[in-house]
């Protein structure tokens, strides 16, 4: 219908505004595209000032997530169109159109579009997220993880999401394909205290 596909234009363009980038420029730090992992997300923006900016971003790329799958749950939109809403949400954070196409990695914003959908599933995923961070105290690791039990955890609580969550999952590995690299060769950047 008119109304799922403006959603899904919604979703995309909403989620092209980089967070991270805005937050930067109004704590007056370096250009997160230009400095530490080189990525516009939560984890670089602590890199570069620490937790204040570092939440700030986490909030805004959140609700990029949430708001358009929560329009599109109250219009009464199909499980199908929601997930759509929820993938477009995330092409924008990672393909934004105001920021050259140079996005980020989709895990805040993935998680955000759970709320509407599942929430016990989100919290699931914060939960998972937490666990291994607390254990690698990696956070590309820990996000690689988390979104690896995406789709398992979709089959258990929401079956219809299943097919949703894998694409999703294989577009924020595929975003975290240095980080890999990375972590293979044991040159990724943990937060260990040292
Ligand atoms: O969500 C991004 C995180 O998983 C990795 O970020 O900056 O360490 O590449 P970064």
């Amino acid at each position: 219908s008119a109304l799922a596909l403006l959603m899904i234009l919604s979703a995309y363009l909403l989620g092209s505004i980089s967070s991270a980038v805005i937050i930067c420029r109004l704590f007056e730090l370096d250009d997160p595209r230009l400095r530490g992992s080189g990525n516009p997300g939560t984890t670089n923006v602590y890199r570069l000032g620490g937790w204040t900016p570092a939440l700030l971003t986490l909030l805004m790329d959140v609700l990029k997530g949430m708001l358009p799958v929560w329009l599109a749950y109250y219009f009464g939109l199909d499980p199908f169109i929601l997930a759509w809403v929820a993938i477009a949400a995330c092409l924008g954070h990672i393909y934004p159109l105001y920021f050259d196409f140079k996005g980020g990695k989709a895990v805040a914003t993935a998680l955000g579009a759970m709320f509407p959908i599942a929430w016990e599933m989100a919290l699931l995923l914060i939960a998972t997220w937490l666990l291994m961070f607390g254990m690698t105290r990696v956070s590309s690791l820990a996000a690689l993880i988390t979104v690896s039990l995406a789709p398992v955890y979709a089959f258990i609580i929401k079956p219809q999401y299943t097919v949703p969550a894998i694409m999703l999952a294989a577009l924020i590995i595929w975003r975290h394909r240095h980080n890999i690299v990375r972590l293979c060769r044991g040159e990724e950047v943990s937060f260990r205290k040292r």
